[in-house]
C-alpha cells in the first residue's frame, strides 16, 4: 500500500524541488512545515500552499542554526506529529572552479549540505521510531556517485548524505521508520539558473517532484533519476577509475 502522509517538513521549501513538493502535498487534511531562508519567497511559497487546503507554519531558518532548527521542529512535531520529513534545503556555490583558492566555500558547502541534513533529522528521528512510523527523505544528488571535474565540495557532500541515508535505512527498518534517498539529475531551478556547465537530461522540478512523491509513497530506498544521467554516472562508477578520469577530460 502507498504511503499517505499528512504532517510534512520539508526544508528548502522557498524555491525549486522543495517548493514543488510542498505545492504538490498542499491539499486539505495536510499540515506543512515548511523552511527556507528568503523569507518572501516562502511566505509566497506557504500562501500559495494555504490556498490549496493546506494548514502552513513556514519558518526562515539556516538550516545551519541547529538549535533554531530543532526547537521550531520539535514544537511542529508536539503539535502535528511529522509522518515525513523531506531534508531537501541546499547550495551549490563551488560550481565549475572547486574553491581550491577558498576554502571557506567548501566548508560552507558541507555545512549547509551535510550538516543541514543532520540537524533536520536528528530533531525528529526519535519521535519517529517512538511512534513506529513515518518517512525520511535525505536530497543527495546523483552527483554524489562519482567525482566530477567541477563542484568538488557540492559532490562531496551529496556522496555523504547519500551513503549516510542508505546506511540508517537499515538502523531504522527495525522501527517501521522508511528512509530514501534522493538523487536528482539535472532540475531547473534556480540552483542550475547559471550552472556554467552542460546539464544533459535537464528536467522540470514538477517532473521531478513527481517521481520524488511517488519514490516516498513506496519506501524506495533510491529514487533516482533519469534514467540517462543515471546509466551515465553508474557507468563512471564500474569503469576503472583511470579511464573514467580520462573519459572525464582528466
Ligand atoms: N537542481 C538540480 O539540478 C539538483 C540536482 C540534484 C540535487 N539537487 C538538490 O535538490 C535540493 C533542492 O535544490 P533546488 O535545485 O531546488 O535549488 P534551489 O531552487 O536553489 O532551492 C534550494 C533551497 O534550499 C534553501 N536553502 C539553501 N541554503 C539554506 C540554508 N542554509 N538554510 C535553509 N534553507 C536553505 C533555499 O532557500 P533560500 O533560497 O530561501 O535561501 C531554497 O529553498 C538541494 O539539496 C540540491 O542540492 C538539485
Amino acid at each position: 500500500m502507498p504511503k499517505g502522509f499528512k504532517s510534512i517538513v520539508i526544508t528548502g521549501a522557498s524555491s525549486g524541488i522543495g517548493a514543488t513538493l510542498a505545492l504538490d502535498y498542499a491539499a486539505a487534511g495536510v499540515t506543512l512545515a515548511l523552511n527556507g531562508r528568503d523569507d518572501g519567497r516562502l511566505q509566497a511559497v506557504a500562501d500559495a500552499c494555504r490556498a490549496r487546503g493546506a494548514t502552513v507554519d513556514a519558518r526562515a531558518i539556516d538550516v545551519v542554526d541547529r538549535a533554531a532548527l530543532a526547537a521550531w521542529l520539535a514544537a511542529f512535531d508536539d503539535r502535528h506529529p511529522v509522518d515525513l520529513v523531506i531534508a531537501n534545503a541546499g547550495i551549490s556555490i563551488d560550481k565549475s572552479n572547486s574553491s581550491l583558492d577558498d576554502f571557506s566555500i567548501v566548508r560552507q558547502t558541507l555545512a549547509v549540505n551535510l550538516d543541514g541534513v543532520l540537524n533536520t533529522v536528528e530533531p525528529l528521528v526519535c519521535r519517529l521510531m517512538a511512534r513506529g512510523r513515518g518517512q525520511i527523505a535525505v536530497v543527495s544528488s546523483l552527483a554524489g556517485f562519482i567525482g566530477l571535474p567541477y563542484s568538488a565540495s557540492y559532490n562531496a557532500s551529496k556522496a555523504a548524505v547519500r551513503v549516510w541515508g542508505e546506511s540508517i535505512r537499515y538502523a531504522l527498518r527495525k522501527s517501521g521508520v522508511g528512509v530514501s534517498v534522493v538523487c536528482p539529475g539535472f532540475v531547473t531551478t534556480r540552483m542550475t539558473a547559471e550552472a556554467p556547465f552542460r546539464m544533459p537530461f535537464l528536467m522540470s522540478a514538477e517532473r521531478a517532484s513527481a517521481i520524488i512523491r511517488r519514490g516516498l509513497a513506496h519506501n524506495k530506498a533510491r529514487i533516482a533519476f533519469p534514467l540517462g544521467t543515471k546509466a551515465a554516472v553508474w557507468l563512471g562508477g564500474v569503469l576503472p577509475g583511470s579511464w573514467t578520469a580520462r573519459l572525464l577530460g582528466a
